[in-house]
């Protein structure tokens, strides 16, 4: 085993099957590839990106490692420490239980929840994904033990200073967070986790400069401070160039180059099929 290693992705094949109308008007279901043959590498203690087209397959590839999609083929290792984990066929639970935490490309931060309960049902030692029975239990039990609460309140004071605006805003309800805090929140959520490998769906999208920069320092403070690895899909190469010390670039259902972002972002074919210049 390969201990610089935390994640190897083999030959992962995915296709879905869609419904398509003939010439003649009839319709008939067609099966078509999103992920063709993927193999793909993650460091361990590094920032490793993916980048690619609109509908090249990232957002499924990162479904696939967390066990919310099955792939067609192809085999995902995933090394926490000396143990070799075989991902495929697991449920998304135990794969978190496991130690791989997501970020999801909408957030999935509970609008109604407050911003602590938010924090809280991410624990990973409670109930982790399995957020509305962790709930119910939270709420019918009515406690919460103290060394769960000063955890989440720790996690804010570490990532957003003593004075911030979710201590400030705990028990609000997590709709009145904007946006960018609410991206904000989805990152700290990760600290509850007991978490190992973090997948990040496009941390950057919709956010404002000083919330870009912000998740800039998030991500360094989980990997330098945490030792966590990250592994992050994005469009924006700029945020790539500071964050990453890996890229991918997914074309047509495979890893069609890979290397430093610096590589990738002089590579003629990525130039001209993907960031148009
Ligand atoms: N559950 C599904 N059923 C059918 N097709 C799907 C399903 N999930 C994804 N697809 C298709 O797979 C392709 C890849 O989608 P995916 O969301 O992985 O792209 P992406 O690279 O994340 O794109 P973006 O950059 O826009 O987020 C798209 O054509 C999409 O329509
Ligand atoms: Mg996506």
């Amino acid at each position: 085993m390969n201990s610089d290693l935390i994640l190897n992705i083999d030959s992962i094949r995915k296709s879905f099957v869609r419904n398509i109308i003939d010439l003649r008007g009839k319709d008939e279901d067609e099966r078509f590839y999103v992920l063709e043959d993927i193999d793909l590498l993650v460091r361990r203690g590094k920032v490793t990106s993916l980048i690619g087209g609109n509908g090249a397959g990232k957002t499924t590839l990162f479904n696939i490692i967390s066990g919310f999609f099955a792939a067609d083929d192809g085999k995902i290792s995933y090394m926490p420490n000396s143990e070799v984990v075989e991902v495929l066929g697991l449920s998304a639970y135990k794969i978190a239980r496991k130690g791989i935490g997501r970020m999801f490309q909408d957030n999935h931060i509970f609008q109604n929840m407050t911003v602590f309960e938010n924090m809280l049902i991410a624990d990973d030692n409670f109930f982790g994904e399995r957020p509305f029975e962790s709930i119910m239990y939270y709420r019918k039990n009515g406690v919460i033990e103290k060394q769960r609460i000063e955890k989440a309140e720790n996690i804010f004071i570490d990532l957003f200073g003593e004075d911030n605006p979710f201590l400030k805003m705990k028990n609000e309800k997590a709709k009145n967070l904007s946006y960018g805090q609410q991206r904000l929140l989805g990152l700290a959520r990760l600290l509850m986790g007991d978490y190992k490998l973090l997948l990040l769906d496009e941390p950057t999208s919709g956010v404002n400069p000083v919330v870009i920069e912000k998740i800039k320092e998030i991500i360094n403070y989980f990997v330098k401070t945490k030792g966590l690895t990250v592994f992050l899909i994005e469009h924006n190469m700029s945020f790539v160039l500071d964050v990453a010390d890996f890229c991918h670039f997914m074309s047509k259902g495979i890893i069609a180059t890979s290397g430093t972002p610096e590589d990738i972002i002089g590579n003629p074919e990525v130039r001209k099929n993907y960031l148009g210049i």
